[in-house]
């Protein structure tokens, strides 16, 4: 029986699939899905299943992916109770707090701020344990904007290569913490399942 793996289409899906089949996994099929969301490996061994990179700890804490690869900052934001079992290495950035260069160079020194971002969550819970007052304004996208347009004050967002920041003229005020991609696992698959896991994991170590 095959392993159903959910992994977070774009970027994250593309390197694992290519470094799956430099470790001998034939799963090209999956690497040019086209708009099929579940795809088996050539195998028959993996069950790909593609979701939104947020969605990726829902459908394994279900039990209708038996694991999956998704950011580590998908992981903190949606804190569901999976198993990390393994840090991927690659789709490496920070998590940060970014703003203009007058924010930058005031540094986090006020006692309220206007934060937006796609980590709701992240951002309470950070600024909860600073004391300081924040009013989270949740984004789903091009988060960059919202300083520049006085939406918000500053923004707490993933940095890969600073391109984004750059191009809008925003810098790094704060680094939280570093991001990479993780596979989790269920907690009743690592029981049920332990066979076809560890095979996963084992082909996995070998890929990264
Ligand atoms: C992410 C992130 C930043 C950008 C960082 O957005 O939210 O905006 O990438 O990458 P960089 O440092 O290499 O520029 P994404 O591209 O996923 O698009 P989104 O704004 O629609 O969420």
């Amino acid at each position: 029986m095959s392993i159903t793996l959910a992994v977070a289409k774009g970027r994250l899906a593309e390197d694992l699939l290519t470094k799956l089949i430099d470790a001998g996994i034939d799963c090209a099929d999956a690497l040019n899905p086209g708009r099929r969301l579940i795809v088996p490996s050539a195998d028959g061994s993996i069950s790909f299943i593609f979701v939104k990179p947020s969605d990726v700890p829902t459908y394994v804490e279900r039990g209708v992916a038996d694991a999956g690869v998704c950011g580590k900052d998908t992981l903190l934001e949606e804190n569901k109770p999976l198993l990390e079992m393994l840090d991927l290495g690659f789709g490496k950035c920070r998590l940060c707090i970014c703003g203009k260069q007058e924010m930058h160079e005031a540094g986090l020194r006020s006692s309220a701020y206007r934060v937006a971002t796609k980590y709701p969550r992240i951002a309470r819970a950070l600024f909860e344990r600073r004391y300081v007052n924040a009013e989270i304004i949740e984004l789903h996208g091009s988060v960059e904007l919202a300083p520049l347009v006085g939406l918000s004050d500053v923004i707490l967002d993933i940095v890969e290569s600073g391109g984004t920041l750059f191009a809008n003229g925003l810098s790094i005020i704060e680094e939280i913490y570093p991001i990479s991609a993780r596979l989790v696992v269920n907690r009743v698959s690592l029981k049920t399942r332990s066979d076809e896991i560890k095979r996963l994991l084992d082909a996995l170590k070998e890929a990264v």
